[in-house]
């Protein structure tokens, strides 16, 4: 249910009630927003953070239950060292920072992606950040951090086998539930809408397995431009789609209960 002040801010941005309950964004374009401004890459991911610091607060006060932000793939490791070094310490910036505006939000922080990669001392930061919002009952914020879905689909795969060898599941018995419980999603709703900033139509090895039936909303916005008019757009664009999950009728706001 709606609080009041979340039906008078649904009110405000012209949004009916039905809001996704879980939103990916695939952050892009944070490089050419530097190159406009003959500025370098880092200054377009430093700006970057400000609208990850917007969109999280508004998608609380919406109250949207998770928020999936790709912060770093896995391919992203093969850019410029000094780029990567710059990235991790951004994010460890971002870290020390935003947990206090994160627990008067009430927001939760978790992680998916081999954050086993990081620096160690951004992994004990997401320790802290994590021990310390655990309690949050709000939005979930989910940053993708040195994530593959492919990695991601391997892992799973390796946790059924393994239950399978050691006889405590029948092959047969694999189901799409098994698969969506063992990835690293698996306590979170169905993605219902995926934004990727910055124009470009592909996935880059976001989540594979669970965007099968997501709301695709590309902007050409590049990512430390989108703000919450952008979000807004592309929440009222989601609104405005017939979801059918392979039948013939529309299906209004998300159904989150078909794979699980
Ligand atoms: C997205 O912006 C941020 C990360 C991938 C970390 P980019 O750095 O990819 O920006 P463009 O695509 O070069 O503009
Ligand atoms: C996707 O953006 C990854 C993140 C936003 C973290 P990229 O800029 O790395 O993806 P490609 O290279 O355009 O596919
Ligand atoms: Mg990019």
């Amino acid at each position: 249910m709606d609080t009041p002040k979340q039906a008078a801010l649904l009110k405000r941005h012209r949004l009916k009630p039905h809001l996704p309950r879980h939103v990916a964004i695939i952050m892009d374009g944070n490089g050419r927003w530097a190159k406009k401004r003959h500025l370098p890459r880092i200054a377009g991911h430093r700006a970057g953070a400000h609208s990850i610091r917007e969109i999280v607060r508004l998608s609380g006060e919406l109250g949207i239950e998770a928020l999936t932000l790709y912060a770093f793939s896995t391919e992203n490791w093969r850019r410029p060292k000094k780029e990567v070094g710059l990235l991790m310490q951004l994010l460890k910036q971002y870290l020390r920072n935003e947990v206090g505006e994160l627990l008067e939000n009430n927001v939760q922080l978790k992680t998916i992606g081999n954050t086993g990669d990081l620096p160690l001392e951004i992994q004990s930061e997401l320790r802290k950040a994590m021990g310390a919002t655990a309690h949050c009952t709000g939005l979930k914020l989910v940053l993708a951090l040195s994530y593959s879905g492919r990695a991601d689909l391997i892992h799973a795969i390796k946790r059924i086998a393994k239950k399978a060898k050691a006889g405590h599941l029948h092959p047969e018995a694999i189901t799409e539930k098994t698969i969506g419980q063992s990835l690293s999603t698996a306590d979170l709703p169905e993605v219902d809408l995926l934004i990727r900033t910055s124009g470009e139509f592909r996935v880059s090895n976001f989540l594979l397995w669970e965007l099968a039936y997501s709301e695709f909303h590309i902007t050409k916005t590049l990512w430390p431009d989108f703000r919450t008019p952008h979000f807004i757009a592309a929440l009222r664009d989601f609104q405005g789609r017939q979801r059918r999950f392979g039948g013939v009728e529309s299906i209004v706001g998300s159904v989150t209960s078909w794979a699980r």
